[in-house]
């Protein structure tokens, strides 16, 4: 028997999904022995084209309808949004649907809700399609790597930014132009803030955190920063010193305590991360069992994306098929993580100063980062004026963050800095 589907919105994602079950319809039913049938669609505009033929009676402007019509098992939700979209997921779960969605947003923002309701319907509620598009990330971490406890996590999460710092390094240009370029392309939004402020990053590191470590955490519980403020000059320096600029998620199992964070990060070049290019994604993950494994792929895009989202419906319809619950262990309830407080968490940093190469302004910089216990690694100064700013660069070992911005606000107020100094934190392998 067929199993109806809804999809709620047929934009990018939900084109690419109809074009995927069309087009693997035959592989679908012989090999798997399932038969997806498409019955009602919503949209917003019934004029616009869309990616593939499909009778317009099937579509309506009324998203109600595709949770509330009784022909329909699973929902797909890939309309984007959070208050609406959050409502209508609810509303097919506690109709006895189960869901599949690719909106992170709202799963970071708003997914309590909707993992208890699905836990209470006992229904299915896939997001593999949520983070890191394509990679089945999520199947690994609640399926594949169930016999570890998983120690680490680094991600590059966001495939706009690290469009934008591949560009920047092989250009040599600075942020402004290559965020252009990459709006452009396709790869960065016309607002973008969410991309390169770490929002994104961010949510998705929540989401992944609630899997790997089985506790709630939320995105704007996550330490945040974006790569607006990175220059050209930066990933010269870095360069220099044998690192490559990535935006990272990173969480790590600290004792009882995760620790969650997402900014800019001095990669080494002999990193895995430091080889991801342009907009694609990658996540290593350190298990207990399995020692380091790195997962690498396109994080959005509508095939990619369309491909993690139809594999979840695969999952959910073959359980169906053998009246199996929902797969894997429950997301809710989960107790809410005990993160490290952002000021105690732990970087080497990069430090670039602004200063008048007068003597006595390395000494004096170096005492304060001393007052804060900081020690320094390594110095780099290029050029000497007295009268101009030189940049000075300074790699500091680990310090806590409160005592390195303390350290930074009270050098940056000294005489001979120029400028507002530049910190971005050390990946140490
Ligand atoms: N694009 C990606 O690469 C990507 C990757 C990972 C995750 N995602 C997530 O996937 C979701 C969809 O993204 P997308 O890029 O496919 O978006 P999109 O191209 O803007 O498509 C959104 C779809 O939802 C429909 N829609 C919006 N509001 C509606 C409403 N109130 N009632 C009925 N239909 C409505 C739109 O209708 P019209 O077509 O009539 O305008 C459109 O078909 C988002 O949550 C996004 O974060 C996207």
């Amino acid at each position: 028997m067929a199993i109806g589907i809804g999809l709620i919105g047929m934009g990018v994602v939900g084109g690419g999904v109809a074009r995927i079950l069309c087009d693997r319809e035959r592989e679908l039913k012989i090999v798997r022995g399932l038969d997806f049938d498409i019955r009602k669609i919503a949209i917003r505009d019934p004029s616009k084209p869309r990616a593939i033929d499909i009778s317009s009676d099937r579509f309506t402007t009324d998203p109600m309808e595709v949770v509330t019509d009784p022909t329909i098992q699973i929902a797909i939700e890939v309309m984007g949004g959070v208050d609406a979209a959050h409502d209508l997921i609810l509303a097919a779960l506690q109709n006895g649907k189960d869901v599949v969605t690719a909106n992170k947003a709202l799963l970071a923002e708003r997914g309590d809700s909707l993992f208890e309701a699905a836990v209470q319907n006992e229904v299915g509620l896939g997001f593999e399609a949520s983070v890191c598009g394509g990679i089945p990330i999520i199947q690994a971490l609640s399926q594949g790597l169930v016999a570890n406890d998983i120690q680490s996590l680094y991600g590059i999460l966001n495939g706009t930014t690290n469009y934008i710092l591949t560009r920047m390094t092989e250009a040599g240009a600075n942020f402004d132009p290559m965020l252009k370029e990459a709006q452009d392309k396709g790869f960065a939004e016309a607002d973008p803030i969410m991309d390169i402020d770490g929002t994104d990053a961010a949510q998705k590191l929540a989401l992944l955190c609630r899997l790997a470590f089985r506790q709630r955490v939320s995105s704007s519980d996550i330490l945040k920063e974006g790569i607006s403020h990175i220059t050209a000059l930066d990933i010269d320096f870095a360069r220099e010193l044998g690192y490559t600029i990535k935006l990272l998620g990173i969480a790590r199992a600290i004792d009882n305590r995760i620790e969650a964070r997402v900014h800019p990060a001095l990669v080494p070049h002999d990193a895995l991360l430091a080889d991801i290019r342009n907009e694609f994604n990658a996540v290593e993950i350190v298990g207990s069992a399995v020692g380091a494994q790195v997962f690498y792929g396109k994080g959005a895009g509508e095939l990619p994306t369309a491909s993690a989202i139809v594999a979840d419906l695969v999952a959910i319809a073959e359980r169906r098929k053998v009246n199996l619950g929902p797969a894997g262990a429950p997301l809710a309830p989960l107790p809410k993580a005990d993160l490290v407080p952002a000021d105690d968490i732990q970087t080497g940093s990069y430090c670039r100063l602004t200063v008048h190469d007068k003597p006595g302004v390395l000494a004096q910089i170096a005492a304060l980062f001393a007052g804060e216990n900081i020690s320094i690694e390594t110095v780099i100064q290029h050029g000497r004026s007295e009268t101009d700013g030189v940049p000075l660069i300074m790699i500091t070992h680990d310090a806590p963050e409160a005592a390195m911005r303390r350290a930074i606000t009270r050098i940056g107020a000294l005489q001979a800095v120029t400028e507002k100094p530049q910190i971005i934190r050390i990946l140490h392998p």
